[in-house]
């Protein structure tokens, strides 16, 4: 149990990634966690979309189509295009909404958030490192058609996954009497 507090104390993004990726079966491990997901209902409103190999490529295809149609010059477009290649598995992770009475698409998309940070927090523990990233191309028209996103449907994050090439990982401090009341 303390291992667990002391893990989930020290948990950190990693920002520079390379090869290798989890493996497959890493891979299934990884994503048999995100479906573990606190899940309201049980609706399970998430798509995980693994972009490996040239399946990243696919992704930088859509990001720099979606540059180009902004009107960003080349350098941003080649910029966008590479994207995806910062990391050898990235995970992008989408709300699917389904209407319900009880579960408003807040909670839908609150699963989502929790479901890739679960899967990011199982790499770390598996000795990979990870960032969560979104940016303009994650509201993108352009990017949300081309995965297939319906209108109340979110793209909640790409989850970067690979080898840490960080050095180091500083934490930010916080001061709880600035986050925390406490009503006794
Ligand atoms: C919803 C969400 C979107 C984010 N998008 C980006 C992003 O596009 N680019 C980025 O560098 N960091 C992004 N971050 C922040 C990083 O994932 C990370 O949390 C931050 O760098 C702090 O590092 P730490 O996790 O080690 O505390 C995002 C975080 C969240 C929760």
């Amino acid at each position: 149990m303390s291992q667990v507090i002391e893990f989930l104390n020290n948990r950190h993004s990693s920002g520079k990634l390379s090869e290798p990726g989890p493996s497959q079966s890493q891979l299934e491990q990884l994503l048999q966690i995100g479906v573990r997901a606190p899940d309201h209902g049980g609706l399970q409103p998430w798509q995980f979309i693994v972009m490996t190999g040239a399946g990243r490529a696919k992704l930088g295809d859509i990001f720099a189509q979606a540059a180009t149609f902004n009107d960003a010059e080349p350098a941003k477009i080649d910029k966008a295009r590479n994207m995806p290649m910062r990391a050898p598995t990235v995970i992008t992770v989408i709300t699917k909404y389904k209407e319900h009475p009880k579960v408003p698409w807040v909670e839908q998309i609150q699963s989502a958030g929790c479901a890739l940070f679960s899967m990011q927090q199982a790499a770390l523990a598996m000795g990979f490192g990870g960032i969560w990233r979104t940016g303009d191309f994650a509201r993108d028209e352009l990017v949300r058609d081309k995965l297939g996103l319906g209108i109340e449907d979110e793209i909640v994050g790409f989850l970067y996954l690979g080898t840490d090439l960080c050095d180091s990982h500083a934490h930010k401090t916080t001061k709880l009497a600035d986050k925390v009341i406490y009503w006794d």
